[in-house]
């Protein structure tokens, strides 16, 4: 936003009509919160000051839109206003621009956080059309087939915009108008701060309406223009937990149809569920059930067998996993083979050619190339050089009740099945570990460390065995 110009966004509401206990801007679309949507659209323009207005939840509502707006990397600095009572949007208003400097005669621009879908560049066209037109006051309006709950623009025989009355305040011949508010509007702060002062509460709900703004302007002498939205699906907002459902499917349908433009197989789109902020290379093919969200990006030729749930992962090209994979906030090397049925848990780095087969668990475990794992073990808190293989059911002991401790491997060992690591301990390179050892104690390279108990062989023991048991009489064992 060039010129000096600040932003508020209102989000102190519940939203009653979701029927929820959260606050209606931190349910989520697309696995991020409602709000988020909206300040990374806001963000870039780089508002200053940008204004969040909470209530419900402020705090949690506060960090959502902030994480948001720093996630652009735009230059921000963000303030947050707080509605103690949610008395109406126009009151919301007010409290944002009570975070201004009181000398602020800049544009601020406000909008609803409940407009999850809106874009950049409308946010932008819109505010190019004030700034050209010179009006006082302007705000977004969109045509809609049924206008709803929707607050009605009102224009006088010359077209020009008088009111926007809310359905609820409407006459019959008002509410047939198909020209809605969408909820944006930009004003000049004095300009603001001037109507603001002046909104009533007599309406049917008894609440500072923002709406208001308009009529006040007009009667005010000032040139108000309604600017109409090219996409009024930009606009909808979310009222109830239905319509919430309702635009997750259409996100959803939308980033899958630009994925598979851009040559990802999907077999069944219906089950896949991919973030807005996903990034996937061509050739990446993704069977049902799968759930790919947050800042996740996945390589080329990548091959996602089915029900899978990853989260900020990042997975390198010509990776195979197989059903049932669950990772987050990791990394997975190029041509990795990952499952079935394994678990991935944060600050787990494969450097690639990896192999982590089913029943495997990593954190913050970094394994060097070609490193394998094949079955059932858990590996946490742990570094672990290249071509090392890690064999079945070995166990790093991380935790000591108090702290979790460090297990290091080097590269080139084979580390034996059913071995535990009591951490924190360290393994050279080139270390052999015979299966069933426990490492208590450093192991120097080139090692061989084993722990077995002397092995007791008892001849024919099983049929003695057998014999006491085969008719229920517990024998005295003399025979
Ligand atoms: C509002 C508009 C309506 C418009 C519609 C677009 C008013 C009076 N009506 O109606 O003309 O067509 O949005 O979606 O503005 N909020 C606060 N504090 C409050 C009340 C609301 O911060 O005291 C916030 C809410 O958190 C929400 C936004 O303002 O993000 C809009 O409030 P909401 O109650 O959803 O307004 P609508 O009835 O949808
Ligand atoms: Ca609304």
């Amino acid at each position: 936003m060039s010129g000096a110009a600040g932003a508020i966004v209102l989000a102190a509401g519940l939203g009653t009509r979701m029927r929820s206990t959260r606050a209606k801007v931190l349910h989520e679309l697309g696995g991020e919160p409602m709000i988020a949507r909206t300040m990374r659209a806001l963000a870039p323009l780089a508002p200053a000051p940008l204004v969040v207005v909470v209530g419900h939840q402020g705090d949690a509502v506060a960090a959502a839109a902030g994480e948001a707006a720093r996630v652009t990397g735009a230059p921000l600095t963000l303030e947050i206003a707080r509605q103690a009572v949610q008395r109406g949007t126009g009151d919301a208003a007010r409290c944002g621009l009570e975070a201004f400097a009181p000398d602020f005669d800049g544009d601020v621009l406000i909008l609803y956080g409940d407009m999850p879908m809106v874009r950049r560049a409308t946010l932008a066209a819109f505010i190019d059309d004030h700034r050209s037109a010179r009006a006082d006051v302007s705000f977004i309006s969109a045509i809609l087939d049924d206008a709803g709950a929707y607050g009605r623009v009102i224009r006088d025989a010359e077209g020009a915009v008088t009111a926007i009355v809310e359905a609820r305040d409407a006459t019959p011949a008002e509410r047939a108008v198909r020209e809605i508010n969408t909820g944006v509007y930009l004003a000049r702060a004095p300009v603001l701060r001037a109507a603001l002062a002046d909104l009533r509460p007599n309406n049917a709900q008894g609440e500072y309406y923002l709406t208001d703004l308009i009529a006040i302007a007009r009667r005010g002498g000032l040139t108000v223009r309604a600017w109409c939205a090219p996409d009024a699906g930009e606009f909808a907002g979310v009222n109830s937990l239905k319509e919430l459902a309702q635009m997750e499917a259409e996100i959803r349908a939308t980033v899958n149809r630009r994925l598979m433009d851009a040559g990802v197989t999907m077999i069944d789109p219906a089950t896949v569920y991919i973030g807005e902020q996903v990034e996937i290379g061509p050739d990446t093919s993704i069977g049902p059930n799968v759930q790919v969200l947050g800042r996740s990006r996945i390589g080329a030729g990548v091959r996602i067998e089915g029900t899978a749930y990853l989260r900020d992962v990042e997975i390198g090209d010509g990776c195979h996993l197989k059903l049932g994979v669950r990772a987050e906030e990791c990394r997975i090397g190029a041509h990795s083979e990952i499952g079935p049925f394994a678990h991935l848990r944060a600050g787990s780095d494969l450097a690639g050619h990896n192999r982590i087969g089913n029943f495997v668990e990593t954190k913050k475990a970094r394994l060097g190339e070609g490193t394998k794992a094949s079955h059932l073990s858990y590996l946490g808190d742990t570094e672990i050089g290249r071509d090392t293989n890690i064999g079945c059911g070995v166990i790093t002991v991380n935790y000591d009740g108090f702290d979790k401790h460090l297990t290091q491997i080097g590269s080139r060992c084979m580390i034996g099945c059913d071995t535990q690591l009591v951490a924190p301990v360290k393994v050279g390179d080139d270390v052999y570990v015979a299966s069933g050892t426990t490492i208590l104690r450093e192991v120097p390279d080139g090692a061989l460390c084993v722990s077995h108990h002397p092995q007791k062989v008892k001849p024919g023991w099983t049929e003695q065995w057998r014999r006491r048991h085969a008719d229920g009489v517990v024998r005295d064992g003399s025979d």
